[in-house]
């Protein structure tokens, strides 16, 4: 962290959710470093029952619950969606197991400041059932990606990812924790490029700033 990336305003963040918000945990626990660049300013869900509301409770985060089933079509959840973003001046959205599929006008609105996580190396396994459907094609790694949203179902340039071994005995709730696991990791640190810049999106690529060097490869299994 620079002096001078110190004196930068933080980046206005919120975080959508569905559900248990493991992610959303891994993202408040990151804002609250006081160099971090960004800063929660809004947790939405489109199910009042969801945990993840109560972290963001705990935090002292403002939350909003946008059911979907208050609204007659998906455009009118959407435009409500944007409003409410746009009335909290956020700058970047992260989705964390937000389960609901936005309109491509939407994410025309939010072009390059919207962000998601998805349990899979894409552009391998999007979708759904993506655990169980790595077991089964035998591949040796899976992870995690965390990518700015386009308007095709988890596409989009791709900020970071985590490769995770699949090890022998691997059931599908095994894999999925211990992805879940680099999830947190990753998201944060996604988080940190965008909102300091260091990641920028050109064309269908984010291309970084002076990153450190990398093994030329990963090898599982090990001999
Ligand atoms: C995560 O696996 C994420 O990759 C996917 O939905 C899940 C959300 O988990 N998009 P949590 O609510 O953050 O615990």
């Amino acid at each position: 962290m620079t002096a001078l990336q110190n004196t930068l305003p933080k980046k206005r963040i919120a975080v959508l959710i569905s559900g248990g918000g493991t992610n959303l945990q891994a993202l408040i626990d990151a804002c609250e470093k006081p160099d971090f660049p960004a800063e929660i300013v809004l947790v939405i869900s489109n199910k009042k029952e969801a945990f993840g509301l109560e972290r963001a409770k705990k935090a002292q985060i403002p939350t909003k619950i946008l059911s979907h089933k208050d609204y007659e079509t998906r455009e009118h959840f959407d435009r409500e969606l944007h409003e409410t973003l746009v009335k909290s001046e956020v700058d970047l959205v992260c989705l964390a197991g937000f389960l609901r599929l936005l309109t491509s006008h939407f994410v025309e609105q939010w072009h390059n400041k919207l962000i998601n996580i998805h349990p899979s190396l894409l552009p391998a396994f999007k979708g759904l059932n993506v655990h169980q459907r790595a077991l089964d094609a035998g591949v040796r790694f899976t992870g995690c990606t965390v990518h700015i949203v386009r308007a095709e179902m988890d596409a989009g340039p791709i900020i970071i990812q985590a490769a995770v071994p699949i090890l022998q005995n691997d059931t599908e709730s095994i894999l999925a924790a211990r992805i879940l696991k680099s999830e947190h990791e990753v998201y944060p640190k996604a988080l940190y490029l965008m909102a300091t810049g260091d990641a920028y999106v050109e064309g269908d690529k984010v291309l970084l700033k002076n990153r450190g060097a990398l093994p030329d490869s990963l090898i599982h299994p090990i001999l």
